[in-house]
């Protein structure tokens, strides 16, 4: 049984009772991935599952036999990261920056699903265009929590990458 990360297999880990988040922390050592809460209410722990964002916290890494995850240190490095890294340096879009990479893992995915035309209980049409208004964008992002209170500017951060309104 083998799991994909970042591009690279690894073997599951014996113990079946072994969170994906744990897995990526403590038996790969990919401290990126963050532990907040481990119960599935903060999104620091928000990895990216044949490229839909989990909670890796309440995933066993056991379920995820032939997956390919890919992690914050998939997304991008500080030599050449991703669009959204960039704009969360350049609008200060964090302030611990706990939980910064559950939030850029988040936002990847979630600008992916407006893409593919996903509503979400903010969209006023179910079936057109997503916007990508500040309201839209807060509803989807409403599972990744910031105990340092960043949300403004961490919409601005994915606001610019995304194109949106600013209203
Ligand atoms: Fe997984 Fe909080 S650590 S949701
Ligand atoms: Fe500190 Fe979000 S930047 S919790």
């Amino acid at each position: 049984m083998t799991i994909r990360i970042n591009g690279s297999d690894h073997a599951l880990p014996d113990d079946p009772r072994t969170t994906l988040l744990d897995f990526l922390r403590y038996d790969l050592s990919l401290n990126g991935t963050k532990k907040g809460c481990d119960h599935g209410q903060c999104g620091a722990c928000t990895v990216l599952v044949n490229g839909m964002r989990i909670n890796s916290c309440l995933s066993l890494a056991a379920m995820h036999d032939g997956d390919s995850v890919t992690t914050i240190e998939g997304i991008g490095t500080p030599d050449a990261p991703s669009k959204l890294q960039a704009a969360f340096v350049e609008h200060d879009g964090y302030q611990c920056g706990y939980c910064t990479p559950g939030q850029i893992c988040s936002a990847t995915a979630m600008l992916e699903e407006i893409e593919l035309g996903w509503p979400s209980d903010a969209s006023e049409d179910l079936t057109g265009d997503m916007s990508v208004s500040a309201n839209e964008i807060r509803e989807r992002m409403s599972g990744n929590l910031c105990r340092c209170g960043a949300y403004p500017n961490i919409l601005s951060a994915i606001q610019d990458v995304a194109g949106g309104d600013a209203a």
